[in-house]
């Protein structure tokens, strides 16, 4: 069947967008299915595929290699240096696809800290976590605990946004883990919120899902000290199924009772 017109370039615009396809990788477009890059392409069989070539980065000294650069983040002394790791650091391929280091938003001495799993399209523009449709949600929460954004600290497993909001995967995830893993330790909350299930499971050590984990003080180990952890809610999930913030909402009152303590 053909269609009956060829689509404008607004509906294939849309229709990208729809599919994720919503940032450009190169300035020029390529055509992956030309006739001469497919005559061109090297026999997989016989030849293995040619490494791509590695992204131009303006720098004034080289990245340490990734391996030297987590070993130092576990010990960055302080969150500007961490954050000029991260900055630095070469060993998660997001890198390459976001626009821009999503490091965190708040107040580094405050006593709650929120994590989400990683920025979305907003967020990789803004360079700021939450600040798309679930950040605005996650400020509703915060002002139901009487607080705001000049009161508490808030970032994300992934650091940059994957693209096309696909799902980080586990590799991705547990290269950035020791990042995070620091900012938690640096920051040294009183109470530590995870929002929804990949951030739970990943810095809470459980397999469970969010519905077994939510509500639950659980421990969060830094290694040197045990800081009060509660999961709930992604804001973008209670976004698709509304009836779930009463829970959420228990959650937080839970969470505001134990900051009066
Ligand atoms: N979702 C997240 O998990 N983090 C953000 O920063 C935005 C949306």
């Amino acid at each position: 069947m053909t269609p009956d017109r060829a689509p404008t370039a607004q509906e294939l615009l849309a229709f990208y967008l729809e599919a994720g396809v919503d940032c450009a990788l190169m300035d020029e477009p390529v055509n992956r299915i030309s006739d001469e890059r497919v005559a061109a392409a090297p026999d997989p069989v016989q030849s293995p595929p040619a490494r791509p070539a590695p992204m131009p980065v303006a720098r004034s000294e080289p990245a340490p290699a990734p391996d030297v650069a987590i070993q130092s983040a576990r010990t960055a002394p302080s969150l500007e240096v961490l954050r000029a790791m991260l900055e630095q650091f070469d060993g998660c391929a997001l890198k390459s696809t976001a626009t821009r280091l999503v490091f965190a938003d708040g107040n580094p001495q405050a006593r709650i800290m929120f994590v989400g799993e990683a920025p979305g399209r907003e967020e990789d523009i803004e360079g700021l976590p939450f600040v798309g449709r679930s950040g605005q949600l996650l400020n509703r929460m915060i002002a139901a605990i009487g607080l705001d954004r000049t009161r508490v600290y808030i970032a994300n497993v992934i650091p940059w946004r994957p693209p096309g909001n696909r799902t980080p995967t586990p590799q991705e995830t547990q290269i950035c883990l020791p990042f995070i893993q620091r900012q938690i330790e640096l920051v040294n909350p009183d109470v530590l919120v995870t929002l929804g299930n990949p951030s739970t499971q990943t810095l809470l050590s459980t397999r469970e899902g969010i519905m077994k984990t939510r509500g639950r003080w659980l421990d969060y180990d830094t290694g040197t000290r045990k800081i009060r952890a509660m999961a709930t809610f992604h804001p973008a999930y209670l976004l698709r199924s509304p009836s779930y913030k009463r829970l959420a909402w228990q959650d937080l009152r839970a969470i505001a009772k134990a900051l009066q303590g």
